[in-house]
């Protein structure tokens, strides 16, 4: 009898289920799904194949997207906590996914290689590391987890430490292989870009067309949509891709360099982003990009790109990582595209910092792909310059990700009567006056904290996607929270469930709410009332202070009780904590005026405290193996050292945990003291700080 409920159950679409039935579903699935894995892993003996197997799966999944709330502890899919509101589970990166640097011009590019050898502490006669020159394709990165030869996990890279957990969609991918074969390591993370070939996006947008759905901007935005979909069958339909470029976490080493490890995906059955070439100089790498871009038009995807990377993996790891990107890579760009179009209004923008900003309104047009409507005109002086007015034909350019720019005005389509602009000397928001300092390009707002747009642009940042990453919090809601006063400050955000739970509010009854997206976005807060120090920092918005600036700080000082405490006795200059501040290398004395204003400012702490009240800052934890004998330790280099740069000194201490300091102080655990070392190396002598030739420290340090 219960296995006719069961089947019946199981005939029904997802959507028409009801929660009850999902319930039950839920639980019969876990069972099933346990049961196939018992067979498949322990016995090695699969009681169903792959297509009923995964079809279980998916089912599974798409059940829990519609019924997050149903979500079981023993899910099949894997899934810890709360399920976060877009229906996504979160995952968190074993092995971090990075960014690139970019180049955007020959020059760059030879710097790339020139801060290589340097860095390697090569000759004038040495050759220069060979590298591989590859597509960069202009999709969406993604993570393959394969556990004893199966696909079990497959996620996007969201803020690069932890990323959506997209695994049903990820299996309806036809050129992601469900198994490797045998031979592959009992864990292996394979990534790449999702991606889809234009031809199969022209055909698909046609399609929609048809049927009068909305189209997709463009191949990379039809991948992100069909990547993110709640339902798997849809993302079934999409023509999806996937190519193959890098790895994660893997059990076993699985190549010796790029290129070796590229031919080891393709056994695996993935596809690779062609063409790929070795390059020995860098003549090789500059021809290779013309000749990319000249046959562009002609690949049947979208690049944005070309990405040189060092093919030995010996000296990418000696290379290691600088803030988010590896040291050993580069991304060369390929030139901005550019359009032209007439520029309807001129507006300002009032930014958190009270910043105001004239912000380009244009006659909506396709750029690069993809529809521009706005463009930054950066301040005043910039709009002057290039003698912009409201009426002009303006040419406008779009390099990646990066926001769409006025370039010049074109001359001679001028409308007759059209004004020079004149920047505004009020703020729109709160009507004080709005200066600019003597040598600053930016007019700022002086309403400080009594102008609503600064406080909502503040609240805006706090939770945006590399702060507290609030999903659903957006700009309009923050907006009307923040007109009604129910989030005045960031320590109100997670007041917002008491409010609602005492009838304060009910937000279930705003315009486009119900029951269901408050309960999501609760959550969604919930989620976030642990943060790490690094995220914390930089969502307080403290002028200058963006991500890698946040890191450095969260690394230096581990937990927010101390970075307090320092930054606060930094106000004194003469004291030990600024020159410790000013001592961190890329701390430079203007970043550590505005963190030191920060912190004297009474109302910060107000906030601060009160935030706090509500939110755990997870500590850092230092960086490499913590039971590293120098974890934790100061150290100075002073004088040329014999085996490496001073760089690779740094970021190898870096990576054991150590910090590198510029100066000696009584702090300092040691001094490595090279050849020609000077003031230091007495300094050293001078407190009894313990100092040691580049040996000794090699030896101490286990390198
Ligand atoms: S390598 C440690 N190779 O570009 C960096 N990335 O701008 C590993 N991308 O997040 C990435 N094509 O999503 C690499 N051939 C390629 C790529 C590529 C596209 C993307 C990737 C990355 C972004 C950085």
């Amino acid at each position: 009898m219960a296995a006719m409920t069961d089947r019946a159950l199981r005939d029904i679409p997802v959507d028409e289920l009801q929660a009850e039935e999902a319930r039950e579903e839920l639980r019969a699935l876990a069972e099933e799904i346990a049961e196939h894995d018992r067979h498949y892993y322990q016995e090695d003996a699969p009681a169903i194949d792959d297509a009923a197997y995964d079809a279980l799966r998916r089912r599974n999944e798409a059940i829990e997207a519609r019924f997050s709330e149903l979500i079981r502890e023993d899910s099949p899919s894997g899934r810890v906590g709360a399920a976060p509101s877009a229906g996504f589970a979160k995952v968190r990166h074993r092995v971090p996914m990075l960014s690139l640097q970019n180049a955007f011009d020959e020059d760059e590019v030879r710097e790339f290689v020139a801060r290589i050898r340097r860095f390697l502490k090569l000759g004038d006669d040495d050759a220069m590391p060979t590298v591989l020159a590859e597509p960069k394709i202009d999709g969406l990165s993604c993570a393959l987890r394969y556990e004893n030869g199966r696909l079990v996990q497959a996620a996007t890279r969201g803020d690069g430490t932890e990323g959506e957990d997209v695994t049903a969609n990820v299996r309806t991918i036809e050129t992601v292989p469900d198994r490797l074969p045998g031979g592959a390591p009992a864990v292996v993370e394979v990534r790449g870009e999702v991606y889809m070939t234009r031809g199969a996006f022209a055909e698909m947008n046609a399609g929609r067309a048809e049927r009068g759905e909305a189209v997709f901007a463009n191949p990379r935005n039809a991948a992100a949509g069909s990547l993110r979909q709640l339902d798997p069958s849809v993302t079934a339909k999409r023509p999806l891709r996937f190519f193959a470029y890098a790895w994660g976490e893997v059990a076993e080493p699985i190549g010796d360099s790029v290129s070796q490890i590229r031919r080891r995906f393709r056994q695996w059955g993935f596809e690779l982003n062609e063409p790929a070439v070795l390059c020995s100089d860098i003549d090789a790498m500059l021809a290779h990009y013309a000749h990319v871009m000249e046959d562009r038009a002609e690949l049947a995807f979208e690049i944005d790109g070309v990405v040189y990377k060092v093919d030995d993996l010996r000296l990418q790891d000696r290379l290691g990582y600088v803030s988010r990107a590896p040291r050993w890579a580069i991304a060369h760009k390929f030139p901005a595209e550019r359009a032209t179009t007439v520029l309807n209004d001129i507006v300002i923008q009032v930014g958190r910092t009270g910043a105001l900003t004239p912000v380009a309104v244009l006659e909506p047009i396709t750029v690069g792909g993809v529809v521009v409507a706005r463009a930054t005109l950066h301040n005043e002086d910039e709009v002057a310059r290039k003698d912009i007015r409201i009426g002009d034909t303006v040419v406008i350019q779009r390099a990646g990700d990066v926001i769409p720019q006025v370039v010049e005005v074109v001359a001679d389509r001028r409308p007759e009567g059209a004004e020079p602009f004149a920047m505004p000397d009020h703020c729109r928001e709160c009507g004080s006056l709005a200066v600019r300092p003597e040598g600053e390009a930016v007019r700022r707002c002086t309403g400080g904290l009594i102008c609503p747009a600064q406080a909502v642009e503040r609240l805006r940042h706090f939770v945006s996607r590399d702060a507290f990453d609030i999903e659903g919090l957006g700009e309009k809601l923050v907006r009307q929270l923040w007109d009604r006063e129910l989030i005045r400050r960031p320590g109100d955000i997670f007041r917002l469930r008491d409010r609602q739970a005492d009838g304060a509010v009910d937000l279930t009854t705003w315009e486009g709410w119900g029951q269901k997206s408050v309960a999501n976005l609760l959550a969604a807060i919930d989620a976030r009332r642990e943060m790490p120090l690094d995220r914390f920092v930089f969502a307080l918005g403290i002028r200058q202070v963006g991500q890698a600036t946040a890191r450095l700080l969260a690394r230096h000082y581990g937990t927010i009780e101390q970075l307090r405490e320092s930054l606060t006795a930094a106000a004194d200059r003469e004291s030990e904590a600024y020159s410790e501040l000013v001592d961190i290398e890329q701390i430079g004395p203007s970043v550590a005026d505005d963190l030191v204003a920060f912190f004297q400012e009474p109302h910060n702490i107000e906030v601060l405290d009160d935030l706090l009240a509500a939110v755990t800052v997870r500590p850092v934890e230092p960086v490499g193996s913590v039971d590293s004998p120098v974890a934790g330790k100061t150290v100075v280099f002073t004088g040329t050292l014999e085996t490496m740069s001073r760089s690779e000194a740094k970021a190898r201490a870096e990576t054991l945990g150590a910090k590198v300091a510029g100066s000696v102080s009584k702090k300092t655990d040691y001094v490595v003291v090279g050849g020609d070392a000077g003031s230091k190396a007495a300094k050293a002598r001078e407190l009894g700080v313990t100092t040691l030739t580049e040996e000794e420290w090699r030896d101490l340090a286990g390198l």
